[in-house]
């Protein structure tokens, strides 16, 4: 088999916002666990350096540099990604923005902004990703919530709505795509230790605050949500759709 051959042979993953803290840690989890992965990003630093890592591990990948924003831009570079990678057989819906604003200082622009990448681009990518699934019988999209959107957030009103509108989504989803054998499931996290942290103003007392709510008594770390996320991907979970799964430590346990 040749390397082109190889490399087009394994099952392709596509994380969004694959530069960021749990998107890194996602792909290359994804990668040790047999998939090609497509790293969708903003260009700059931080989606070079797991590109990098992706390399490095031996992971076949594509870089691909894409405005979550520009919906014609989502539908190109998923379409780039079967050319140049392969068959799509998992879609992780990653990125998002979360901008702390009181909810009486949010611009409708903000607004926007915040749907547009947490919510609309997860509909776009699904969909276009669901169109070259469902001809194949294949595939699982798995989308990416908060902790945030059941018990509501303060500063977060934009975030919050669009989280929510995640799960709503991932159950639609899952019971449409269901007869065509795809599954669509959301991983939903609780408060990882990563650069989203910093809206925060005094990082012990919110260290604290959330060891306080967790039943584990430690932060987990986002090799442990990436771990879940991997799950929905693989063949061990073939039989579950339409669910949400918190990994919070023991946080909230609906
Ligand atoms: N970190 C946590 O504790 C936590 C908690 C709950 C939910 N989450 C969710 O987990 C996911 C990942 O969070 P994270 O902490 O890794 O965030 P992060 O900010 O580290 O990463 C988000 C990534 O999305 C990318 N992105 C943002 N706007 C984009 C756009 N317009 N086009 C392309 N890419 C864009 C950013 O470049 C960044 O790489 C998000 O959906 C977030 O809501 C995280």
């Amino acid at each position: 088999m040749s390397d082109r051959e190889s490399v087009r042979s394994a099952p392709v993953a596509i994380v969004t916002g694959s530069g960021g803290s749990l998107g890194r840690a996602t792909a290359l989890r994804l990668g040790a666990d047999g998939f090609a992965v497509a790293a969708f990003g903003r260009t700059g630093g931080t989606l070079g350096e797991t590109v990098r890592q992706l390399t490095e591990a031996g992971v076949p990948n594509l870089e691909v540099s894409c405005d979550l924003r520009d919906p014609k831009a989502i539908d190109a570079s998923i379409r780039r990604v079967e050319e140049e990678l392969g068959e799509i057989e998992v879609l992780v819906n990653n990125a998002a923005i979360y901008p702390p604003t009181p909810f009486l200082e949010i611009s409708v622009e903000e607004y926007d902004d915040v749907v547009a990448v947490n919510q609309r681009a997860y509909f776009v990518a699904a969909q276009t990703t669901a169109r070259l699934m469902t001809p194949r019988r294949r595939g699982s999209i798995i989308n990416i919530g908060s902790i945030t959107w059941g018990g509501g957030w303060p500063l977060l009103a934009s975030y919050v709505s669009t989280k929510g509108a995640t799960v709503a989504m991932t159950r639609a989803l899952a019971r449409e795509l269901g007869p065509d054998n795809i599954r669509v499931n959301c991983v939903s996290p609780g408060a990882f230790p990563t650069d989203a942290e910093k809206i925060h103003e005094n990082p012990e007392i919110y260290n604290q605050f959330v060891l306080d709510h967790q039943s584990l008594k430690r932060r987990g770390t986002n090799e442990e949500l990436a771990a879940v996320v991997s799950f929905l991907a693989r063949e061990d979970s073939t039989f579950v759709t339409g669910q949400t799964i918190n990994v919070n430590g023991g946080w909230t346990m609906d």
